[in-house]
């Protein structure tokens, strides 16, 4: 996810190269990186922590703690004359805990999803109790990088993981299952997979693009008597919808437990 924001910032040139620096433990990865994107490279957390103004957060949420103890002096310090803006992408990792890891320190919280790796994406961002309207403006000018942005509360994290974090592999599944259907009905796999993936690409384009609502979308295609008022009262007994529901609900409160 780090080198998804990376490659994109330095593309579209909301960044330019020498105003970054990425910290990697792996020097193989560091070479890759440096050439790649021509940016400043390190092993050295406290390097970024020391000479810039935005520290993203990237890794997992597993080594929060270790990475916070290491940049608390650092920031700490350099705080004193223009306090950097952190911001985290780690799962579950609430802004309590950032703000107890870096007091007085402006942070934003922020969840992308898969598609951001392709540019994609849509990510929420909430932010800390220290955060200016200018620090908001500069999360969302970085992930613009990846997709959408939305500003949301903390509280409501937990719905996002369920719904657009986890999103992607309810889409995944789908698009699975519509493939089958496809080879079901006589349809060789590579067809079947390819009209599924484009059904559900340009229907999202089209409802996205014309701001129209799914259901008027729904009721447009669907003629009396027709095919797809067939295919979609078997949805309906299948219970798909509340399947969907179920879902994000039911995902939106693992995301709760997990986060106590
Ligand atoms: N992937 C997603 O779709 C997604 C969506 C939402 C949020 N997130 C969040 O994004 C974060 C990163 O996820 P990811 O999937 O991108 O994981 P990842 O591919 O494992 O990336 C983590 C990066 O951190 C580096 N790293 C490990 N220890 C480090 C240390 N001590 N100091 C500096 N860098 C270190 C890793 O380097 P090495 O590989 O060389 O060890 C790796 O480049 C996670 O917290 C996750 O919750 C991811």
């Amino acid at each position: 996810m780090g080198e998804a924001l990376l490659s994109r910032l330095i593309a579209q040139k909301i960044y330019q190269a020498s105003e970054v620096i990425v910290s990697e433990p792996q020097q193989q990865r560091r070479r890759v990186l440096e050439q790649q994107y021509g940016v400043q490279v390190t092993a050295d957390n406290r390097v970024v922590a020391l000479e810039t103004s935005v520290i993203l957060l990237a890794v997992k949420p597993q080594a929060f703690d270790a990475i916070a103890a290491e940049l608390a002096d650092v920031v700490a310090t350099s705080a004193v004359e223009s306090p950097p803006l952190i911001i985290s992408i780690l799962a579950g990792v609430p802004l309590s805990k950032l703000e107890a890891a870096f007091p007085q320190l402006p942070v934003i919280r922020a969840m992308p999803n898969t598609p951001a790796t392709v540019g994609a994406g849509i990510t929420a961002i909430s932010s800390g109790s220290h955060t200016k309207s200018s620090h908001l403006e500069t999360a969302q000018k970085l992930f613009s990088a990846v997709g959408e942005v939305v500003v949301v509360p903390e509280t409501l994290m937990d719905a996002v993981t369920g719904l657009s974090g986890s999103g992607p592999a309810y889409v995944a599944i789908m698009v699975e299952a519509l493939s089958d259907g496809g080879v079901a009905a006589g349809l060789p796999r590579a067809i079947a997979t390819a009209l599924a993936l484009q059904t559900v690409l340009g229907t999202a384009q089209l409802l996205h693009e014309t701001g129209m609502h799914p259901a008027q979308l729904k009721d447009n295609v669907t003629s009396p008597g027709g095919t797809t008022i067939a295919g979609v009262a078997q949805l309906e007994r299948a219970g798909f919808r509340s399947a969907l529901i179920a879902a994000v609900e039911a995902a939106s409160k693992r995301s709760q437990e997990l986060g106590k």
